[in-house]
């Protein structure tokens, strides 16, 4: 069987962060070469007006950099738009996509999800693929039945040498400060994994499933050790280094 993934904290910006945010990365830079976690990988996706800027920051360090979205070509005639292998050469090495804000924002569908995770996978790049039902689905019983809905949407085939993360981010507890009791994340993680490994065999329990929805320094002790929980997917907690850190040394 495949051993058991490598922990996951993952920072996602959103459309937060000018360069005068730059000292932040900075400064995770230096706390996880002053205090290292060699059990946690660690992301920050800035947006991608300073990427490169980070990148150049984070380059060489224990943290990684990606992006939050890629237009499904790689490059060509889309005006505005910018190209998962465009985002590689920025720097980075994981981009989000289907976040739930996107997929209301935008109108993305699963199918659009899925030609993003797949122009990831061609540049080289991991894509951390989101998943979530909104408030009224859980309340109606059909948290578990949309979120399978949308992975079989949304997640590409690949082969053996290639990455992926799921990230489950319930919708109602994105910035809500509410997040899902134990049980209800125990459930859909073991859902999630069970699908994983129908779909890839061996190789769905090597790939990492990650929280997030109002992830903090003071529930991640609570949240992250959960079985099948790979790490986390962290939006308003990862503005700021100290808050940030605090999540990653919970691990
Ligand atoms: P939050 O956002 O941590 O601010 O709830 C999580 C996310 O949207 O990825």
């Amino acid at each position: 069987m495949v051993q058991s993934p490598k922990t996951l904290i993952a920072g996602n910006w959103k459309m937060n962060g000018f360069s005068s945010d730059l000292s932040q990365f900075t400064a995770v830079v230096e706390a996880l070469s002053k205090k290292p976690v060699p059990d946690c990988q660690v992301l920050l996706c800035p947006p991608v007006t300073i990427l490169a800027a980070a990148s150049t920051i984070s380059e060489n360090s224990a943290l990684q950099t990606g992006a939050q979205n890629t237009h499904i070509a790689q490059s060509g005639a889309h005006t505005g738009d910018i190209g998962a292998a465009m985002l590689k050469d920025a720097g980075a090495d994981f981009i989000i996509v289907g976040h739930s804000e996107r997929r209301a924002d935008h109108q993305e569908t699963d199918g659009v999800v899925n030609a993003k995770a797949q122009s990831c996978l061609n540049a080289g790049l991991v894509p951390i693929i989101c998943v979530g039902e909104s408030q009224a689905e859980r309340a109606s019983g059909l948290a578990l039945t949309v979120v399978e809905h949308q992975l079989n949407g949304s997640v590409p085939d690949c082969d053996e040498t290639q990455e992926i993360v799921i990230a489950y981010e319930p919708v109602w507890a994105i910035g809500t400060g509410l997040v899902p009791d134990t049980d209800d994340i125990t459930n859909m993680h073991a859902a999630i994994r069970e699908w994983l490994v129908n779909r890839f065999g061996d190789k769905g329990h090597g790939i990492r499933i990650l929280y997030g929805g109002s992830l903090k320094p003071s529930n991640a002790a609570q949240i992250l050790p959960i079985a099948n929980v790979n790490g986390g997917l962290i939006g308003g907690a990862s503005l700021k280094s100290e808050d940030f850190l605090g999540i990653v040394y919970a691990v």
